[in-house]
């Protein structure tokens, strides 16, 4: 599952790996680059940290806004960067914010390589399984 392997989308992967390289993390020091694809285009992301350090903001949401703020609401797939082996998935505020604009997370894959070209793969569904989407609410 870690082992190297074929990107599925090979322009998603490079644009997370390419993002990564603009994190700003110097507290953690764990650098996060993410890309979306969303109305066939990508969209970067990265971990933006503060010296307050709740504040920090994590790669996939800053991602997922850039793509929304384009009017691009419906995700088709993710891709995350991290230097973690195995490959670090998205957390669980990021799985939720994913989960707000994927109508169908059956359909959407969520990938996380790293620099030595390891990567695992999942469906959001799979990672957050059970969900709320919203529709509970009046
Ligand atoms: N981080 C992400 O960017 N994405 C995740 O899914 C997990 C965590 C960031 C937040 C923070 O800047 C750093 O990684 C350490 O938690």
């Amino acid at each position: 599952m870690t082992a190297p392997s074929e990107p599925a989308d090979a322009a998603l992967e490079a644009a997370a790996s390419g993002a990564q390289r603009r994190a700003y993390a110097p507290y953690s020091r764990f650098r996060v680059g993410a890309a979306v694809r969303a109305a066939g285009e990508i969209f970067e992301g990265a971990n933006i940290e503060n010296a307050s350090y709740p504040l920090a903001i994590c790669a996939e949401r800053t991602a997922v806004f850039a793509a929304v703020l384009s009017g691009a609401y419906r995700l088709e797939a993710v891709a995350v960067c991290t230097d973690a082996s195995p490959p670090s998935s998205p957390c669980g505020a990021c799985r939720q914010v994913l989960l707000e604009f994927a109508p169908d997370p059956t359909a959407v894959t969520v990938t996380a390589i790293n620099p030595r070209g390891e990567r695992r793969s999942w469906t959001l569904a799979e990672l957050i399984p059970d969900g709320f989407s919203g529709k509970e609410l009046p």
